[in-house]
Protein backbone atom coordinates (compact mmCIF):
# COMPACT_ATOMS: atom_id res chain seq x y z
CA UNK A 1 0.00 0.00 0.00
CA UNK A 2 1.05 3.49 -0.57
CA UNK A 3 2.40 5.30 1.80
CA UNK A 4 -0.29 8.41 3.17
CA UNK A 5 0.99 11.57 2.11
CA UNK A 6 -1.58 13.86 4.24
CA UNK A 7 -2.68 12.07 7.46
CA UNK A 8 -3.60 15.18 9.91
CA UNK A 9 -7.22 13.58 9.64
CA UNK A 10 -6.04 10.98 11.12
CA UNK A 11 -3.84 12.12 13.35
CA UNK A 12 -6.29 14.83 14.42
CA UNK A 13 -8.88 12.20 15.43
CA UNK A 14 -6.21 10.44 17.93
CA UNK A 15 -5.06 13.74 19.27
CA UNK A 16 -1.68 13.81 17.95
CA UNK A 17 0.67 16.79 16.92
CA UNK A 18 -0.97 18.38 13.04
CA UNK A 19 0.36 21.27 10.95
CA UNK A 20 -2.69 22.41 10.50
CA UNK A 21 -6.57 21.48 11.69
CA UNK A 22 -8.05 19.14 9.16
CA UNK A 23 -11.05 19.83 7.34
CA UNK A 24 -13.49 17.81 5.26
CA UNK A 25 -17.03 18.25 4.64
CA UNK A 26 -20.71 15.92 4.97
CA UNK A 27 -21.70 15.13 1.78
CA UNK A 28 -18.89 16.59 0.02
CA UNK A 29 -19.49 14.66 -3.54
CA UNK A 30 -23.28 15.89 -4.39
CA UNK A 31 -25.87 18.11 -6.45
CA UNK A 32 -23.96 21.14 -5.96
CA UNK A 33 -21.20 20.24 -8.06
CA UNK A 34 -22.12 21.02 -11.56
CA UNK A 35 -19.50 17.81 -12.15
CA UNK A 36 -21.13 15.46 -9.78
CA UNK A 37 -25.10 16.66 -11.49
CA UNK A 38 -23.25 15.26 -15.12
CA UNK A 39 -22.20 11.85 -13.79
CA UNK A 40 -25.47 10.91 -12.08
CA UNK A 41 -27.70 11.87 -15.37
CA UNK A 42 -25.10 9.44 -17.04
CA UNK A 43 -26.06 6.81 -14.03
CA UNK A 44 -29.42 7.28 -14.55
CA UNK A 45 -30.52 7.34 -10.82
CA UNK A 46 -28.88 7.80 -7.55
CA UNK A 47 -28.79 3.73 -6.95
CA UNK A 48 -27.26 3.19 -10.21
CA UNK A 49 -24.22 5.93 -9.47
CA UNK A 50 -23.46 4.16 -5.96
CA UNK A 51 -23.32 0.68 -8.13
CA UNK A 52 -21.08 1.64 -10.49
CA UNK A 53 -17.51 1.39 -9.54
CA UNK A 54 -16.16 4.01 -12.27
CA UNK A 55 -19.05 6.22 -11.32
CA UNK A 56 -19.15 6.22 -7.46
CA UNK A 57 -15.29 6.68 -7.31
CA UNK A 58 -14.86 9.46 -9.57
CA UNK A 59 -17.61 11.73 -7.67
CA UNK A 60 -15.88 10.09 -4.61
CA UNK A 61 -12.86 12.33 -6.25
CA UNK A 62 -14.45 15.36 -7.56
CA UNK A 63 -14.52 17.59 -4.22
CA UNK A 64 -10.62 16.67 -4.00
CA UNK A 65 -9.99 17.95 -7.31
CA UNK A 66 -11.75 21.47 -6.54
CA UNK A 67 -10.67 21.97 -2.71
CA UNK A 68 -7.65 20.90 -0.45
CA UNK A 69 -9.88 18.72 1.65
CA UNK A 70 -8.20 16.30 4.15
CA UNK A 71 -10.38 13.22 3.92
CA UNK A 72 -11.75 11.76 0.98
CA UNK A 73 -15.55 9.93 1.49
CA UNK A 74 -16.45 6.56 0.32
CA UNK A 75 -19.44 7.32 -2.09
CA UNK A 76 -22.34 5.54 -1.23
CA UNK A 77 -25.49 5.68 1.03
CA UNK A 78 -26.87 4.80 4.45
CA UNK A 79 -29.42 2.69 2.91
CA UNK A 80 -27.66 0.44 1.08
CA UNK A 81 -28.00 -2.39 3.99
CA UNK A 82 -32.01 -2.23 4.19
CA UNK A 83 -31.91 -2.51 0.22
CA UNK A 84 -29.92 -5.64 0.81
CA UNK A 85 -31.75 -6.52 3.69
CA UNK A 86 -34.33 -6.62 0.91
CA UNK A 87 -36.71 -4.20 1.59
CA UNK A 88 -36.24 -2.46 -1.71
CA UNK A 89 -34.64 1.07 -2.23
CA UNK A 90 -35.96 3.49 -4.37
CA UNK A 91 -35.73 7.24 -5.11
CA UNK A 92 -38.55 9.75 -5.92
CA UNK A 93 -38.10 12.67 -7.16
CA UNK A 94 -38.97 15.83 -4.80
CA UNK A 95 -39.12 13.07 -2.10
CA UNK A 96 -36.52 11.22 -0.74
CA UNK A 97 -35.34 7.60 0.08
CA UNK A 98 -38.33 5.53 0.17
CA UNK A 99 -38.90 1.38 0.78
CA UNK A 100 -41.21 -1.43 -1.19
CA UNK A 101 -41.33 -3.01 2.22
CA UNK A 102 -41.70 -1.53 6.08
CA UNK A 103 -41.00 -3.48 9.32
CA UNK A 104 -43.36 -3.12 11.70
CA UNK A 105 -43.96 -6.19 13.53
CA UNK A 106 -42.05 -9.24 15.59
CA UNK A 107 -42.45 -10.97 12.49
CA UNK A 108 -41.21 -8.77 10.01
CA UNK A 109 -37.79 -8.85 12.03
CA UNK A 110 -37.73 -12.45 12.79
CA UNK A 111 -38.16 -12.84 8.47
CA UNK A 112 -35.10 -10.26 8.26
CA UNK A 113 -31.95 -12.39 6.71
CA UNK A 114 -28.68 -12.36 8.15
CA UNK A 115 -26.02 -9.41 5.95
CA UNK A 116 -23.32 -10.76 4.24
CA UNK A 117 -21.58 -7.84 3.79
CA UNK A 118 -18.42 -8.62 1.06
CA UNK A 119 -21.13 -10.20 -1.29
CA UNK A 120 -24.61 -8.91 -0.64
CA UNK A 121 -22.64 -5.25 -0.81
CA UNK A 122 -20.38 -6.01 -2.90
CA UNK A 123 -21.05 -3.32 -4.63
CA UNK A 124 -19.69 -0.76 -2.37
CA UNK A 125 -16.22 -2.91 -1.21
CA UNK A 126 -15.40 -3.04 -4.56
CA UNK A 127 -15.88 1.17 -4.85
CA UNK A 128 -13.64 1.32 -1.76
CA UNK A 129 -10.55 -0.66 -3.00
CA UNK A 130 -11.42 1.44 -6.25
CA UNK A 131 -11.25 4.74 -4.38
CA UNK A 132 -8.23 4.01 -2.16
CA UNK A 133 -6.01 2.92 -5.48
CA UNK A 134 -7.17 6.15 -6.96
CA UNK A 135 -6.32 8.42 -4.15
CA UNK A 136 -2.69 6.83 -4.24
CA UNK A 137 -2.32 8.21 -0.60
CA UNK A 138 -3.21 11.59 -1.15
CA UNK A 139 -5.40 11.45 2.05
CA UNK A 140 -7.14 9.07 3.85
CA UNK A 141 -10.54 7.49 2.75
CA UNK A 142 -13.55 7.52 5.37
CA UNK A 143 -15.81 4.58 5.40
CA UNK A 144 -19.23 4.74 7.08
CA UNK A 145 -22.58 3.21 7.66
CA UNK A 146 -25.71 4.41 9.67
CA UNK A 147 -26.57 3.68 12.88
CA UNK A 148 -28.42 1.05 14.11
CA UNK A 149 -31.76 3.59 15.22
CA UNK A 150 -31.09 5.67 12.35
CA UNK A 151 -31.49 2.50 10.11
CA UNK A 152 -34.69 1.37 11.48
CA UNK A 153 -36.42 4.56 11.23
CA UNK A 154 -36.08 4.36 7.63
CA UNK A 155 -37.25 0.72 7.29
CA UNK A 156 -39.99 1.32 10.15
CA UNK A 157 -41.55 4.20 8.43
CA UNK A 158 -40.83 3.35 5.01
CA UNK A 159 -38.92 6.55 4.19
CA UNK A 160 -38.23 9.72 5.60
CA UNK A 161 -40.39 11.22 8.24
CA UNK A 162 -40.35 14.13 10.28
CA UNK A 163 -41.84 12.86 13.47
CA UNK A 164 -41.25 9.24 13.32
CA UNK A 165 -44.84 8.08 14.03
CA UNK A 166 -44.10 4.47 13.20
CA UNK A 167 -40.79 4.17 15.20
CA UNK A 168 -41.76 5.66 18.03
CA UNK A 169 -44.92 3.77 18.25
CA UNK A 170 -43.23 0.15 18.34
CA UNK A 171 -40.39 2.06 20.85
CA UNK A 172 -43.32 1.95 23.21
CA UNK A 173 -45.85 -0.33 22.65
CA UNK A 174 -43.31 -2.74 21.83
CA UNK A 175 -40.01 -2.05 22.66
CA UNK A 176 -38.91 -6.10 22.56
CA UNK A 177 -39.24 -5.42 18.96
CA UNK A 178 -37.01 -2.46 18.26
CA UNK A 179 -34.79 -4.09 20.20
CA UNK A 180 -34.78 -7.39 18.10
CA UNK A 181 -34.50 -5.09 15.02
CA UNK A 182 -31.55 -2.80 16.70
CA UNK A 183 -29.94 -6.18 17.44
CA UNK A 184 -29.61 -7.21 14.27
CA UNK A 185 -28.95 -3.87 12.42
CA UNK A 186 -25.78 -3.65 14.75
CA UNK A 187 -24.45 -7.25 13.84
CA UNK A 188 -24.79 -5.96 10.23
CA UNK A 189 -23.18 -3.07 10.64
CA UNK A 190 -20.50 -4.70 12.16
CA UNK A 191 -19.60 -6.76 9.57
CA UNK A 192 -20.70 -3.69 6.44
CA UNK A 193 -17.90 -1.63 8.35
CA UNK A 194 -15.17 -4.30 9.24
CA UNK A 195 -15.95 -5.41 5.11
CA UNK A 196 -14.85 -1.56 4.46
CA UNK A 197 -12.14 -1.47 6.65
CA UNK A 198 -10.51 -5.00 4.86
CA UNK A 199 -11.08 -3.24 1.60
CA UNK A 200 -9.19 -0.09 2.18
CA UNK A 201 -11.16 2.21 4.70
CA UNK A 202 -9.07 4.39 6.88
CA UNK A 203 -11.49 5.56 9.55
CA UNK A 204 -15.43 5.19 10.27
CA UNK A 205 -18.39 7.74 10.75
CA UNK A 206 -21.29 5.99 12.39
CA UNK A 207 -23.91 8.53 11.23
CA UNK A 208 -27.09 8.41 14.15
CA UNK A 209 -28.87 11.62 11.85
CA UNK A 210 -31.95 10.88 13.98
CA UNK A 211 -30.88 10.26 17.29
CA UNK A 212 -31.42 13.65 18.36
CA UNK A 213 -34.83 13.12 17.94
CA UNK A 214 -34.93 10.72 20.93
CA UNK A 215 -35.34 11.53 24.67
CA UNK A 216 -32.42 11.43 26.64
CA UNK A 217 -32.53 7.81 28.62
CA UNK A 218 -34.31 6.44 24.94
CA UNK A 219 -31.49 8.08 23.25
CA UNK A 220 -29.06 5.59 25.84
CA UNK A 221 -31.46 2.43 25.47
CA UNK A 222 -32.53 2.67 21.86
CA UNK A 223 -29.36 4.15 19.93
CA UNK A 224 -25.63 4.67 21.95
CA UNK A 225 -26.37 1.00 23.53
CA UNK A 226 -26.06 -0.42 19.67
CA UNK A 227 -23.43 2.11 18.11
CA UNK A 228 -21.42 0.72 21.48
CA UNK A 229 -21.80 -2.58 20.67
CA UNK A 230 -20.82 -1.87 16.89
CA UNK A 231 -17.49 -0.16 18.50
CA UNK A 232 -16.68 -3.12 20.25
CA UNK A 233 -17.37 -5.57 17.52
CA UNK A 234 -15.21 -3.00 14.87
CA UNK A 235 -11.24 -3.81 13.67
CA UNK A 236 -9.89 -1.05 15.38
CA UNK A 237 -6.92 -1.60 13.12
CA UNK A 238 -5.54 -2.04 10.02
CA UNK A 239 -2.09 -1.83 7.75
CA UNK A 240 -0.39 -1.41 10.38
CA UNK A 241 -2.54 2.01 11.85
CA UNK A 242 -5.35 2.69 13.83
CA UNK A 243 -8.51 2.96 12.19
CA UNK A 244 -10.38 5.94 14.04
CA UNK A 245 -14.33 5.83 14.76
CA UNK A 246 -16.41 9.14 14.69
CA UNK A 247 -19.98 8.78 15.90
CA UNK A 248 -22.18 11.22 14.68
CA UNK A 249 -24.96 12.09 16.46
CA UNK A 250 -27.13 14.99 15.17
CA UNK A 251 -28.88 16.66 18.06
CA UNK A 252 -26.70 15.01 20.55
CA UNK A 253 -24.07 17.70 21.66
CA UNK A 254 -25.70 17.33 25.43
CA UNK A 255 -24.89 13.60 25.17
CA UNK A 256 -20.55 13.64 25.02
CA UNK A 257 -20.51 12.30 28.43
CA UNK A 258 -22.14 8.85 27.84
CA UNK A 259 -20.88 9.13 24.53
CA UNK A 260 -17.16 8.52 25.71
CA UNK A 261 -18.90 4.96 27.22
CA UNK A 262 -18.82 3.62 23.51
CA UNK A 263 -15.07 4.21 23.32
CA UNK A 264 -15.14 5.91 19.84
CA UNK A 265 -12.12 8.57 19.47
CA UNK A 266 -14.02 11.20 18.09
CA UNK A 267 -17.77 12.76 18.26
CA UNK A 268 -19.72 14.78 15.46
CA UNK A 269 -21.37 18.02 16.61
CA UNK A 270 -24.19 19.72 15.03
CA UNK A 271 -24.10 23.48 14.98
CA UNK A 272 -26.18 24.05 17.98
CA UNK A 273 -23.56 22.93 20.59
CA UNK A 274 -20.52 25.61 21.30
CA UNK A 275 -17.09 23.84 20.37
CA UNK A 276 -15.54 25.41 23.62
CA UNK A 277 -17.73 23.79 25.71
CA UNK A 278 -17.87 20.34 24.20
CA UNK A 279 -14.13 20.17 24.46
CA UNK A 280 -14.33 21.28 28.74
CA UNK A 281 -16.97 18.08 28.56
CA UNK A 282 -14.70 15.92 27.21
CA UNK A 283 -11.90 17.54 28.90
CA UNK A 284 -9.39 15.81 26.47
CA UNK A 285 -10.91 12.26 26.43
CA UNK A 286 -12.15 12.02 22.36
CA UNK A 287 -11.65 14.34 19.85
CA UNK A 288 -14.09 16.95 18.34
CA UNK A 289 -15.35 17.08 14.57
CA UNK A 290 -17.85 19.75 13.50
CA UNK A 291 -19.26 21.95 13.66
CA UNK A 292 -20.12 25.23 11.21
CA UNK A 293 -24.07 25.66 10.22
CA UNK A 294 -24.02 24.22 6.51
CA UNK A 295 -26.33 27.37 5.80
CA UNK A 296 -23.32 29.48 6.40
CA UNK A 297 -22.45 28.69 3.02
CA UNK A 298 -24.92 30.74 1.60
CA UNK A 299 -23.42 33.94 3.16
CA UNK A 300 -20.75 36.25 1.36
CA UNK A 301 -16.84 35.24 1.46
CA UNK A 302 -16.54 37.47 4.64
CA UNK A 303 -19.38 36.11 6.46
CA UNK A 304 -17.50 32.28 6.06
CA UNK A 305 -14.41 33.92 7.06
CA UNK A 306 -15.99 35.15 10.12
CA UNK A 307 -17.74 31.95 11.05
CA UNK A 308 -15.05 29.77 10.52
CA UNK A 309 -12.14 31.89 12.53
CA UNK A 310 -14.56 31.74 15.57
CA UNK A 311 -15.25 28.33 15.07
CA UNK A 312 -11.55 27.66 15.67
CA UNK A 313 -11.18 30.06 18.22
CA UNK A 314 -13.83 28.00 20.21
CA UNK A 315 -12.34 25.07 19.36
CA UNK A 316 -9.00 26.03 20.61
CA UNK A 317 -10.22 27.99 23.91
CA UNK A 318 -8.47 25.82 26.18
CA UNK A 319 -5.64 25.76 24.95
CA UNK A 320 -5.38 22.45 23.14
CA UNK A 321 -2.97 22.16 19.93
CA UNK A 322 -5.22 19.03 17.94
CA UNK A 323 -8.43 16.56 18.65
CA UNK A 324 -10.22 18.68 16.29
CA UNK A 325 -11.79 18.18 12.54
CA UNK A 326 -13.29 21.07 10.93
CA UNK A 327 -16.39 20.01 9.14
CA UNK A 328 -20.01 21.58 8.90
CA UNK A 329 -22.44 20.37 11.45
CA UNK A 330 -24.54 18.50 8.80
CA UNK A 331 -24.37 17.46 4.80
CA UNK A 332 -23.74 20.60 2.59
CA UNK A 333 -26.57 21.14 0.64
CA UNK A 334 -27.33 21.14 -3.28
CA UNK A 335 -28.31 24.73 -3.18
CA UNK A 336 -24.20 26.14 -2.52
CA UNK A 337 -22.28 28.08 -4.76
CA UNK A 338 -18.76 25.70 -5.46
CA UNK A 339 -17.12 28.63 -4.85
CA UNK A 340 -18.08 29.16 -1.28
CA UNK A 341 -16.61 25.80 -0.03
CA UNK A 342 -12.97 26.80 -0.85
CA UNK A 343 -13.04 29.87 1.33
CA UNK A 344 -14.50 27.74 4.35
CA UNK A 345 -11.39 25.11 3.93
CA UNK A 346 -8.98 27.66 2.90
CA UNK A 347 -9.78 29.97 6.15
CA UNK A 348 -9.42 26.45 8.33
CA UNK A 349 -6.05 25.81 7.12
CA UNK A 350 -4.78 29.49 7.36
CA UNK A 351 -6.28 30.47 10.08
CA UNK A 352 -5.54 27.36 12.29
CA UNK A 353 -2.00 27.61 11.69
CA UNK A 354 -1.64 29.27 14.94
CA UNK A 355 -3.42 26.91 16.65
CA UNK A 356 -1.98 23.67 15.98
CA UNK A 357 1.77 24.52 14.72
O1 LIG B 1 -20.69 12.53 2.35
C1 LIG B 1 -20.57 12.11 1.17
O2 LIG B 1 -20.20 12.84 0.22
C2 LIG B 1 -20.78 10.63 0.91
C3 LIG B 1 -22.03 10.26 0.39
C4 LIG B 1 -23.27 10.17 1.27
C5 LIG B 1 -24.56 10.23 0.69
N1 LIG B 1 -25.47 9.95 1.66
C6 LIG B 1 -24.83 10.50 -0.72
C7 LIG B 1 -26.18 10.90 -1.13
C8 LIG B 1 -23.43 9.92 2.63
C9 LIG B 1 -22.39 9.82 3.73
C10 LIG B 1 -24.83 9.76 2.87
C11 LIG B 1 -25.40 9.43 4.19
C12 LIG B 1 -26.85 9.50 4.39
N2 LIG B 1 -27.85 9.13 3.54
C13 LIG B 1 -27.47 9.89 5.59
C14 LIG B 1 -26.72 10.27 6.86
C15 LIG B 1 -26.17 11.62 6.79
C16 LIG B 1 -27.17 12.71 6.99
O3 LIG B 1 -27.32 13.51 6.06
O4 LIG B 1 -27.75 12.76 8.09
C17 LIG B 1 -28.86 9.79 5.44
C18 LIG B 1 -29.91 10.15 6.47
C19 LIG B 1 -29.08 9.29 4.13
C20 LIG B 1 -30.40 8.94 3.51
C21 LIG B 1 -30.61 9.68 2.26
N3 LIG B 1 -29.95 9.46 1.07
C22 LIG B 1 -31.50 10.75 2.05
C23 LIG B 1 -32.41 11.33 3.11
C24 LIG B 1 -31.36 11.15 0.70
C25 LIG B 1 -32.11 12.20 -0.02
C26 LIG B 1 -31.49 13.49 0.36
C27 LIG B 1 -31.75 14.60 -0.57
O5 LIG B 1 -31.07 15.59 -0.35
O6 LIG B 1 -32.58 14.46 -1.49
C28 LIG B 1 -30.34 10.36 0.14
C29 LIG B 1 -29.83 10.46 -1.25
C30 LIG B 1 -28.40 10.89 -1.40
N4 LIG B 1 -27.36 10.32 -0.73
C31 LIG B 1 -27.89 11.90 -2.29
C32 LIG B 1 -26.49 11.88 -2.12
C33 LIG B 1 -25.47 12.70 -2.89
C34 LIG B 1 -28.69 12.75 -3.26
C35 LIG B 1 -29.12 11.83 -4.36
C36 LIG B 1 -29.15 12.43 -5.72
O7 LIG B 1 -28.09 12.60 -6.34
O8 LIG B 1 -30.28 12.67 -6.17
Amino acid sequence: MTALKNDRFLRALLREPVDVTPVWMMRQAGRYLPEYRDIRAKAGDFLSLCKNTDFACEVTLQPLRRYALDAAILFSDILTIPDALGLGLYFEVGEGPKFHKTIRTAEDVAALPELKASSDLDYVMNAVAAIRSALGGQVPLIGFSGSPWTLATYMIEGGSSKDFRFSKQMMYAQPEVLHALLDHLADAVIDYLNAQIDAGAQAIQIFDSWGGALAHREYIEFSLNYMQKIVAGLKRENEGRKVPVILFTKGGGQWLEPMLATGADAFGLDWTTPLNVARQTLDGRAALQGNLDPATLYGSSATIEQAVKAMLDDAYAHGEKTGYVANLGHGITQWVDPAKPQVFIDTVHEYSVKYSG
